[in-house]
């Protein structure tokens, strides 16, 4: 199947999870845009860049050498600069600083211009803030998937709970609440339902019930 799936919307809303499992049930490629991101951020904070400096941070994106791998159960594998840095974008301190880079205009053009080379071939579910809207324009089937706030939060910390992170439900709100304004605010592609995306809250919603909502819909238009 050649189909291009976009899947859109705030942080924690499950994208990831379910853009998985729909790549694997439909036989599709996956590709986490918001990983892309999250390792020119950890590269910015290795290397002490300031995320108000456009063009270190564009110099930056240009010098390192990002790379993708399918996982065994359809994950992205994220290597920087040849070490495998999956978990490592995962932490908070990633969190708390991904849309100050994610914001810059000149990484976006060169994550975007990446992304739209994998797209381009289709046979994908990507996810992202702006894979409707500017990545995939194209795309034959768009969703828009969001959740209350506070359910986004506590999906958001069982997950890191589970990998022995442990915030509070207030600091988890705080900085998903401030993670979404600097997305949905910034000038360059904000975080944005395509007018032509299906808009999905998921707050009552369990993955699998969202997965296969998604996988009806495009199976159902076959
Ligand atoms: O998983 P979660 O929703 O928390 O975040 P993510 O998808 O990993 O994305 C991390 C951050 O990268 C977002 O908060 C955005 O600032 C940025 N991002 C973006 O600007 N455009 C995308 N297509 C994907 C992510």
């Amino acid at each position: 199947m050649k189909a291009k799936i976009a899947i859109d919307g705030p942080a924690g809303a499950g994208k990831s999870t379910v853009a998985r499992a729909v790549a694997k049930e439909l036989g599709l490629a996956y590709l986490d845009t918001g990983a892309m991101y999250r390792a020119i951020t950890l590269a910015a904070l290795r290397a002490g860049v300031d995320f108000n400096d456009s063009r270190a941070l564009a110099d930056l994106t240009e010098s390192v050498e990002l790379d993708i791998q399918i996982g065994s159960d359809g994950e992205n594998i994220i290597f920087l600069n040849g070490e495998n840095v999956s978990e490592e974008i995962r932490e908070p301190e990633i969190n708390s600083n991904v849309s100050y880079v994610a914001r810059c205009p000149e990484v976006r053009e060169i994550m975007v211009s990446k992304q739209q080379e994998i797209g381009r071939r289709g046979g994908v579910v990507m996810d992202g803030r702006d894979i409707g809207t500017k990545v995939m324009p194209e795309a034959e089937f768009k969703f828009f998937l969001t959740a209350s706030l506070e359910e986004r939060a506590r999906r958001r910390l069982a997950e890191l709970k589970a990998k022995g992170i442990n915030l509070t439900l207030p600091q988890m709100i705080e900085e998903i609440r401030t993670r979404d304004k600097i997305d949905s605010e910034r000038e360059c592609s904000p975080l944005q339902a395509a007018r032509d995306a299906i808009y999905l809250d998921t707050t009552e919603m369990t993955i699998e019930q969202v997965v296969k909502y998604i996988v009806d819909i495009v199976v159902d238009s076959k």
